[in-house]
């Protein structure tokens, strides 16, 4: 069986490390890795290469950034002539990025087979672009690999057959399971050791609703830098939110909130292990927080991953300073909420996700 696995942006490097790692125990598959080139610097791309251990990728498409519509478009247009190339038995995509739906298109249309890793995710707000992505790539795609049972119900709900759904568990907790005690090594050999039982928050925003309204940035920044006169900030900033503001004067004017580079897999794990809190709007920090039992703060208005808030560390604070910074105190007062780590995300999802396409093949 011939796979071609199809990556992006950096959130699907976590997620492609085990699937690759767990297939090539197997015999008999034959796996081909695409990289769209969606994330092409090398603080964005390279390094979580080398850190993950994954493989170099077979073909990279050299996409690079755009609008929505253009960044779609060229995959599309370069991963066509890939795929009548290799004729891959299936294709493997992953997430929500604009690489993951516009693959699933391209291979739908040329009958092959499509596998989705982190299908039925669900926000229920059209007006974020990857809620798009995670409608249109389940509805075409064969095979919908689930994290938890919430997944499994909105596919159903959406009219997806149950026999295509596999509750298989998270694979971006498989990539932080198995690298976790690398990443406490290099904490401890760091930059960040001096940081060792000193309380911090750590902060990480690039949702254009956050960053790309100056209005709402400059809410967060003033909060941001508010609370760091009572508990000092490492801000690793995006660089979509570095092009937002002018991070020198912040830096000037603002000692105790430490703006840094996008940082690597391991650095990052490291600085999220030992936080007092995170603060976020991404997608897989608000599940890694939940593994970690890191009290976690998410400036979104809902979320696409309901279990990291029912059962996890997880806070939706929405775009409500106040709230930010109320939430804050009460994890300064101990009164943070503690979580459960949700069932399947403990390391195995992606031998779980080998099982089922050796069953199929
Ligand atoms: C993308 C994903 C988002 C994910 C995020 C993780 C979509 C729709 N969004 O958002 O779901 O949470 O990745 O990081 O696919 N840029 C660089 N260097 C790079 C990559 C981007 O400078 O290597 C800058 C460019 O100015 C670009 C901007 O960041 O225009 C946005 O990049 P893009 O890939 O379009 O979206 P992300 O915000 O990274």
């Amino acid at each position: 069986m011939k796979i071609v696995h199809v990556v992006g942006a950096h959130p699907n490097f976590m997620n492609v490390a085990p699937v690759i790692r767990a297939l090539a125990r197997r015999v008999g598959i034959t796996q081909v890795l695409v990289h769209t080139g969606q994330h092409y610097d090398a603080n964005m791309s390279d390094i979580f290469f080398q850190q993950l251990g994954l493989p170099e990728s077979d073909i990279n498409l050299g996409v690079g950034s755009g609008s929505h519509a253009q960044q779609t478009a060229q995959i599309i247009a370069r991963f066509e002539p890939v795929v009548l190339e290799y004729k891959p038995d299936l294709a493997l995509v992953y997430g929500d990025v604009n690489s993951t739906v516009a693959a699933a298109l391209v291979c739908a249309k040329l009958g092959v087979r499509v596998g989705h890793v982190e299908a039925g995710l669900r926000s229920g707000d059209r007006t974020i672009p990857e809620e798009i992505n995670r409608l249109v790539t389940d509805q075409i795609s064969d095979l919908l690999f689930t994290h938890s049972a919430d997944g499994n119900a909105n596919l159903l709900r959406e009219g997806v057959a149950e026999g295509k759904i596999h509750l298989v568990g998270n694979v971006m907790i498989d990539t932080l399971v198995r690298l976790l005690p690398a990443a406490e090594a290099q904490w401890h050999m760091g930059p960040w050791a001096t940081w060792e039982g000193r309380p911090y928050m750590l902060v990480t925003l690039h949702r254009p609703s956050n960053v790309g309204e100056p209005l709402m940035l400059g809410r967060v920044l003033e909060t941001v830098a508010e609370i760091s006169r009572r508990l000092p900030v490492i801000f690793p900033a995006h660089p979509r939110t570095r092009e937002c503001f002018d991070v020198e004067t912040c830096k000037a004017r603002h000692p105790a909130v430490h703006l840094t580079e996008p940082l690597g897999y391991l650095e990052f794990s490291g600085l999220q292990r030992h936080a007092t809190v995170v603060v976020n709007d991404s997608g897989g920090i608000q599940e890694e927080t939940t593994y970690l039992g890191v009290p976690c703060l998410t400036v979104r208005e809902n979320t696409e991953r309901p279990v990291t808030v029912s059962s996890g560390t997880n806070v939706l604070v929405g775009q409500d300073m106040a709230r930010l910074q109320a939430e804050v105190d009460r994890v300064l007062n101990g009164q943070a909420r503690r979580g459960q780590i949700p069932p399947l995300w403990d390391g195995y999802a992606g031998e779980r996700i080998a099982s089922v396409l050796a069953g199929i093949s």
